[in-house]
């Protein structure tokens, strides 16, 4: 089990490079088992829960090449459209295997899905999804089994804009008969490069990024070439352990519009920003302002970054106030600050930020992002900080303190 050692108090200075989406990755290399042959998926993260998603996909039968940032999927041999339970426990993202399978193979058997512990994360929007194409499903001892006769098009209205449903939903209604409409649809960047890929493969899908999907059913896809768009919570993090060390970075192979509600913050914060084409440039100005902070679904302020904000606000000069609506249990880095000599109350779906001079301390990282606000708080923290249960932070940024030690960071691993 490795720990990072952090010596922090030094401004990063330089240019750090975003690798692809691992919340696109996981639901493209799924979706590619929708497909009659093989696709070649670019820009995709060595991380693990996309080690594990092809380790499963690998035990249903099928050929993945995983070569760097390239993976080669076959999907000709899947024998049994079956999960293997314990790695699919391990990954939120494996649960899109129910909607690749179902539309794929008419059946399809899943554990229900792990990934961070931060909220309840029911997936009951998926499963009414697949009920309205058509499917019929059963939980037992943790395991989901969903099937269907024949898949027909529906009309379907999600209770709330969720990640997960929108694409499930989508991925079955692609080879559903008939037209489905999604209502209420979630509009993150992510589900436009899924349903991208899978127009690329020949799907019929009209109105992503909106709030009202349309996909038209077709009987099957083929394989393609694909290059996944950049990582917007890792650039939204490297960006903000720019600003709170007071340093000057320009973060490179960035879409500029998907962090668009983490520049308004910055900019209210008084961090200097500047948008280039591939990336944003970002500096320090001395000072940082308090602001508040509501955590939302896309285009709202992303709950993915909420963690790593609050360390910039322990730094500001006022009284801030943080709320999050998306999780219900997404406070849990506070007590690991709190620990670093910061100052936050909690109360509800609410965080009280108020300024303190933070110091290393030994930490445990409890979730991805909150083990990312961890290593941003051991940045400007004085003295070292050693941060336990990095393998949550692995989850999700690849080569963290390699890239993060390129621009100046005291950040090293340790066995
Ligand atoms: C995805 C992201 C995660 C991010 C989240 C919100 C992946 C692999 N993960 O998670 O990093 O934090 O979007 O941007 O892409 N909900 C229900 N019923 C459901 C599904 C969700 O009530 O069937 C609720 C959840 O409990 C939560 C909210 O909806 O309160 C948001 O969940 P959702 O958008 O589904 O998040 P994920 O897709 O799991």
């Amino acid at each position: 089990m490795g720990k990072f050692l952090i010596t922090g108090g030094t401004p990063l200075k330089g240019e750090i490079c975003v690798s692809g989406a691992k919340n696109s990755a996981l639901p493209i290399v799924a979706a590619a088992l929708m497909a009659d042959s093989p696709s070649r998926l670019l820009d995709i993260p060595v991380l693990r829960d996309v080690q594990n998603l092809c380790e499963i996909i690998r035990r249903m039968g099928c050929k993945v090449e995983e070569k760097g940032n390239e993976i080669l999927i076959d999907p000709a041999g899947i024998e049994r459209p079956e999960a293997d339970p314990d790695l699919a426990r391990k990954l939120r993202g494996s649960y899109y295997l129910l909607g690749v399978l179902l539309g794929k193979k008419g059946w399809a058997r899943s554990s229900l899905p792990g990934g961070c512990n931060i909220g309840n994360r029911p997936i009951d929007l998926h499963l009414k999804g697949f009920k309205a194409l058509g499917a019929e499903m059963s939980i037992d001892h943790g395991i989901v089994e969903v099937r269907a006769e024949r898949l027909k098009g529906n009309r379907i209205y999600l209770d709330y804009p969720s990640v997960g449903a929108t694409i499930n939903i989508m991925l079955t209604a692609t080879l559903a008969e008939g037209t489905t409409i999604i209502e209420n649809a979630a509009r993150e960047p992510e589900i436009v490069d899924l349903a991208n890929y899978l127009t690329v493969m020949g799907a019929r899908i009209k109105g992503v990024g909106t709030d009202i999907i349309k996909i038209e059913g077709v009987e099957s896809l083929q394989g393609a070439e694909y290059r996944i768009i950049p990582d917007r919570i890792e650039a939204g993090t490297y960006m903000m352990a720019a600003a709170v060390t007071q340093g000057e970075v320009f973060v490179k192979n960035v879409l500029v519009e998907h962090v668009k509600p983490l520049i308004a913050k910055l900019k209210e914060m008084g961090v200097e920003i500047r948008e280039e084409i591939d990336g944003v440039y970002v500096k320090g100005n001395g000072h940082l302002k308090a602001v508040d902070i509501k955590t939302l679904p896309y285009p709202g302020f992303p709950t993915d970054l909420q963690s790593q904000m609050m360390v910039l606000l322990t730094q500001a000069d006022g009284t801030s106030l943080v709320i999050e609506t998306v999780w219900e249990n997404r406070f849990m880095h506070v007590d690991e600050l709190n620990r670093m000599g910061a100052n936050i109350k909690i109360d509800g779906h609410s965080a009280l930020i108020k300024p303190s001079r933070l110091t290393g301390a030994e930490v445990t990282a409890t979730d991805l992002r909150a083990g990312a606000a961890l290593i941003l708080a051991g940045l400007v923290a004085k003295g070292d900080t050693e941060i336990r249960d990095i393998y949550h932070i692995e989850r999700g940024y690849e080569n963290i303190a390699a890239k993060l030690s390129s621009i100046g960071a005291r950040i090293r691993k340790v066995k």
